[in-house]
């Protein structure tokens, strides 16, 4: 397993391009299963992640081809051989269960494996099953697997989110485009990848208002036809990179960055003490004088603080001047980067959803484990300020989510190299 080795200390300086976003090319990808027609999008990021969804769409005999380096993914699933997403698949990643809207909209059947827990909590699928039930999908789970018929298709429902839940939604939004009827999806998820999905299913026929609010209306069709969709910049991605700049000093522009994007993230940066400089390339970063600020933050669905930036805020705090309260409301168990940043020097209080982080002067560098996906860039993060060296292992989980993370780093003046594993 690969680690990464980053020695602290160096002011960043230059410009890093963000990629498309992985969630919501997670979402646009199972989207082919509704057409015969070939969707292409550009813009993919090239990640892990994407390649596990390409192989699960591919073991249902859908084609994906990754043209230009897999910046352009070229789908169709015209000659369907399956609808049996397998659990070796599904374990690897929970956003596999997003094939199960769309193989019951389009082919009336689907045997989807559950997809298990993860590192930051029990992630039931409990939303979404409900919503494809409520459509009139009949639903067995029966050995790991849902079993789900629709004989006579779906059918046009209202369906309102106990809780939001971004998945819920897709798969949900999916399934109302070819469902017979009226669907009206209440306290769904606005986040820009829900927007990104509905705007691709339009483009491909079909008939969708309301997304980016609480309520969104579909009216089913009979088919969608093919589509070109560029996948929309990864808003998490850039708030990541943002970090880089607010932590170490210096300043960076993030190419395709747009501050609607990280709205209520910015204004935790701005009360930090970072300066977010809106250009006509992306954003500019850059540390105002004097030290952090400490800051409380609560993450929210969006347009709130976004959970998937929570570990990469908790770095920057830990070197912030005063006392910081992290309040995480999305998952049960995502402060996992917090022993490994106690372990770097940091002050870390954790009782339950709440981390109360103490400002230190200077974290110190140490041998650190990524643990998942966000929680191991915010070593990254916490690693390109400590004085010394900090070797993060088991960086396959920063892999799934962050493209070449250490040589766009280095483009800006970090010391960072990737050690090979055995
Ligand atoms: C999506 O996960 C993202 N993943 C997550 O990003 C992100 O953290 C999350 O949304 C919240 O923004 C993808 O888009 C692929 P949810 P998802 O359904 O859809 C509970 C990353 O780092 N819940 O909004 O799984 C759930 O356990 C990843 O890129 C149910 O109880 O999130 C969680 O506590 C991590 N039952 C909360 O709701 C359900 O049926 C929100 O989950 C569904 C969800």
């Amino acid at each position: 397993m690969d680690s990464i080795a980053v020695t602290g200390g160096a002011e960043l300086r230059g410009e890093i391009p963000i990629a498309g976003a992985k969630n919501a090319c997670l979402t646009l990808m199972p989207a082919t299963l509704l057409s015969d027609q070939p969707l292409t999008l550009t813009n993919a990021p090239r990640l892990s992640d994407i390649r596990t969804m390409t192989t699960l769409l591919q073991s249902l005999g859908a084609e994906v081809q990754g043209l230009q380096g897999g910046q352009v993914l070229a789908l169709s699933s015209h000659d369907l051989t399956s609808q049996h997403a397998d659990y070796e698949i599904v374990r690897k990643m929970r956003a596999s269960i997003l094939v199960l809207g769309p193989l019951l909209a389009r082919y009336g059947q689907a045997e989807v494996s559950l997809p298990g827990g993860c590192a930051i909590g029990a992630r039931p699928v409990d939303l979404h099953l409900n919503a494809l039930e409520a459509m009139g999908a009949e639903l067995d789970l029966r050995d790991g697997y849902v079993h789900a018929k629709a004989p006579g298709g779906l059918k046009g429902a209202v369906v309102e989110f106990p809780f939001v839940s971004v998945g819920a939604t897709e798969n949900a939004l999916m399934a109302a485009t070819l469902a017979k009827g009226t669907t009206v999806l209440k306290n769904a998820a606005r986040e820009p990848e829900i927007v990104d999905l509905a705007q691709c299913l339009r483009a491909m026929g079909a008939q969708i208002e309301g997304e980016g609010t609480e309520t969104i209306t579909v009216q089913g069709v009979t088919q969608l036809h093919g589509a070109t969709h560029a996948v929309v910049t990864d808003r998490i991605e850039l708030g990541t990179y943002m970090l880089a700049p607010a932590i170490t000093g210096g300043e960076v522009e993030l190419l395709g960055g747009r501050i609607a994007l990280v709205q209520a993230f910015c204004e935790k940066l701005d009360a930090a003490g970072i300066a977010v400089e809106e250009t006509a390339r992306g954003l500019k970063v850059a540390r105002k004088n004097g030290r952090i600020r400490a800051v409380d933050v609560v993450t929210e669905p969006f347009p709130g603080f976004p959970t998937d930036l929570q570990a990469q805020m908790m770095a920057l705090l830990c070197t912030a001047e005063g006392t910081s309260v992290l309040e995480e409301k999305i998952f049960e168990n995502r402060f996992m980067h917090a022993p490994e940043l106690m372990r770097m020097g940091a002050q870390i209080e954790v009782h339950g959803g709440t981390a109360t982080v103490t400002g230190v002067e200077r974290l110190k560098g140490a041998p650190v484990m990524a643990t998942d996906l966000r929680a191991s860039v915010s070593l990254i993060l916490a690693g390109l300020a400590a004085e010394g060296e900090t070797l993060v292992s088991r960086v396959y989980h920063l892999d799934r989510g962050y493209e070449r993370v250490e040589e766009k780093l280095r483009a800006c003046g970090a010391k960072i190299e990737r050690v090979a594993g055995e």
